[in-house]
């Protein structure tokens, strides 16, 4: 049998298979293969952080109490389209997508009601928005200190990782040059105002999504970690100035034992590449700490409740691979956005694993055995010939712009899906074990009105603010952006201002331009 890395699993492993540099280490230290705390989940569980957001702002926000009060422990905010592009709802291309696959975001109003009632200095919230991941972070901050929180006390993440985006997911609005100095932007802007913010959540989770193996997922997502790096550093900063903020994001497959080696080769490959490539020596700096999401692509809308036993193992894979912070999928996602019930139970699954298995009992458990740690190693090995095979086009970004990951990606999604198709892969309830009727499924459905009261807000909104002040302050921004300013704090004082999500992105456009994709074939 093999891998979906492409390496054969053995019947037996034994000693003799464990190549690796020969010491399974220690839990804590360098280079973190069992964990980047020494005590993991005995002194705390990992963060339970279900993703979600959907319609307006005053309707995820009662979601976000809801999760709260059934025992959720950090928030993460999923986030409509318009909004991850930088348009606002009454924008014409918005129209049929407003609030649809998330909140609707428009301006510092909406972020007032997202977030009111809940204490912005205790939880720790997680954004997943990317190209304008600063106007929302500056948003954020701007409504903790209407709450008195300073930007000291916040905890959170953006996604802010644009270049998966030119990737896998395909929310980006500028070229790679202006997004990754906006990115270094955020990194330096938030060192001095928001130091706990952990500023980038670079993500393997959309590529996987796509097909990506997973040695191909943690090769392509740390060649990106690399690529910021070096962004940072040619902007000016210091690499444990802003290393140790930079978080990560994977999937967690039903591929249990690869899974959770995967995990394992990530930490370890990353803490080698920011000692030995950027020579950085604070500790935090070499951690690879991460969010997992169970695997959505694996999920099946025949039988959809087989899907809370894929999700079981799927956050099972991510526990014993040593995961900071979990969302697990709720077993209607491959059909509709989940309903309260299934929200909830989609997070009873993590607190059976967290309160009833035992597994918070040790670190590491898996550690030792022969099958994981060979495992360990041929992931590793795969995903370091894959970043060597990335910097031979000079840099990630040269790499994406020649189209290299995407076509990776694409040919790996191929095969599996051949290999599904000709039943050599099972999917229970698909290609076998088929159920003759199906029950009928009543998915939630996202009420159409919202678009026409997101317009009618804004309206409002335009009608009531001071639009000479939201001029001026957008004209600064676009100065700033021309030049080699920090764009931050001209961002903040337009958005302070009642300027829109969406002009404060035309005004960048403006300046930078937006990127069109080059397809080959
Ligand atoms: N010993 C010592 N300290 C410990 C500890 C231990 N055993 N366990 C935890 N801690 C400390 C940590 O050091 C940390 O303190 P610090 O910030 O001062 O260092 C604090 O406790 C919080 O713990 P973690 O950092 O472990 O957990 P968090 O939950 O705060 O952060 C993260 C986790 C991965 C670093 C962070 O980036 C995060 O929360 N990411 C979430 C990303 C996310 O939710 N993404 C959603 C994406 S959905 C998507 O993309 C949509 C679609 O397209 C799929």
């Amino acid at each position: 049998m093999n891998a979906e890395s492409g390496f054969e699993i053995k019947p037996v492993y034994g000693p003799a298979d464990v190549t690796g540099d020969g010491a399974i280490g220690t839990p804590g230290e360098f280079p973190y293969t069992r964990g980047v705390y020494p005590t993991m989940y005995t002194k705390r569980p990992w963060t339970m952080r279900q993703y979600a957001g959907f319609g307006t702002a005053a309707e995820s926000n009662a979601r976000y109490h809801q999760l709260l009060a059934a025992g959720t422990m950090g928030l993460s905010v999923a986030f409509d389209l318009p909004t991850q592009m930088g348009y606002d709802s009454d924008d014409p291309i918005a129209h049929g997508e407003v609030g649809k696959v998330g909140v609707a975001i428009d301006s510092i109003d909406d972020m007032r009601q997202l977030f009111a009632g809940i204490p912005l200095d205790q939880v720790s919230t997680s954004m997943t928005i990317n190209a304008p991941g600063s106007v929302l972070l500056l948003l954020y901050q701007l409504v903790a200190e209407e709450h008195g929180v300073p930007g000291a006390a916040l905890q959170g993440t953006i996604q802010n990782d644009i270049l998966k985006e030119y990737i896998a997911r395909g929310t980006y609005i500028f070229p790679p040059k202006p997004s990754l100095r906006l990115v270094a932007d955020t990194f330096a802007y938030c060192r001095s105002e928001i130091p706990k913010w952990n500023t980038i959540s670079i993500s393997g989770y959309h590529m996987a999504e796509a097909g990506a193996s997973p040695a191909q997922e943690i090769a392509f997502t740390l060649a990106n970690g690399m690529e910021y790096v070096r962004a940072a550093l040619a902007a000016g900063l210091a690499v444990d100035d802003f290393a140790p903020r930079l978080s990560f994001f994977f999937v967690a497959r039903t591929t249990l034992l690869e899974e959770i080696a995967k995990f394992r080769a990530a930490r370890r490959m990353w803490a080698r590449i920011m000692r030995d490539e950027f020579g950085a020596k604070d500790p935090k700096s070499l951690m690879l700490r991460f969010h997992t999401q169970t695997a959505g692509v694996q999920l099946t809308a025949q039988q959809p409740e087989v899907n809370l036993v894929r999700v079981a193992i799927q956050a099972l894979g991510a526990v014993a691979g040593g995961t900071q912070s979990l969302h697990t999928n709720a077993y209607d996602e491959a059909i509709a956005l989940p309903t309260e019930k299934s929200a909830r139970l989609a997070l009873r699954t993590q607190q059976v694993l967290a309160y009833e298995s035992g597994l918070t009992g040790t670190v590491d458990p898996f550690a030792g055995s022969y099958a994981i740690e060979a495992m360990t190693d041929e992931v590793e090995r795969q995903a370091t010939g894959l970043i060597e095979r990335v910097f031979g086009y000079g840099s990630a970004v040269d790499a994406i712009e020649q189209g290299f990951q995407k076509q990776e990606i694409e040919s790996s999604a191929y095969q599996i899906a051949n290999e599904i198709d000709a039943g050599d892969r099972v999917v229970v309830g698909v290609n076998r074990f088929a159920a003759d009727e199906e029950e009928r499924y009543e998915p939630l459905r996202v009420d159409p009105a919202i678009e026409a009261a997101q317009v009618a807000r804004l309206a409002e909104l335009r009608a009531n603010r001071d639009g000479s002040a939201v001029e001026v302050a957008l004209a600064d921004l676009a100065k700033a952006a021309q030049g080699t300013e920090n764009v931050l704090p001209l961002m903040k004082e337009a958005l302070r201002a009642h300027a829109t999500v969406g002009e404060v992105c035309h005004t960048l456009r403006g300046v930078w331009g937006v990127y069109h994709p080059v397809e080959r074939f």
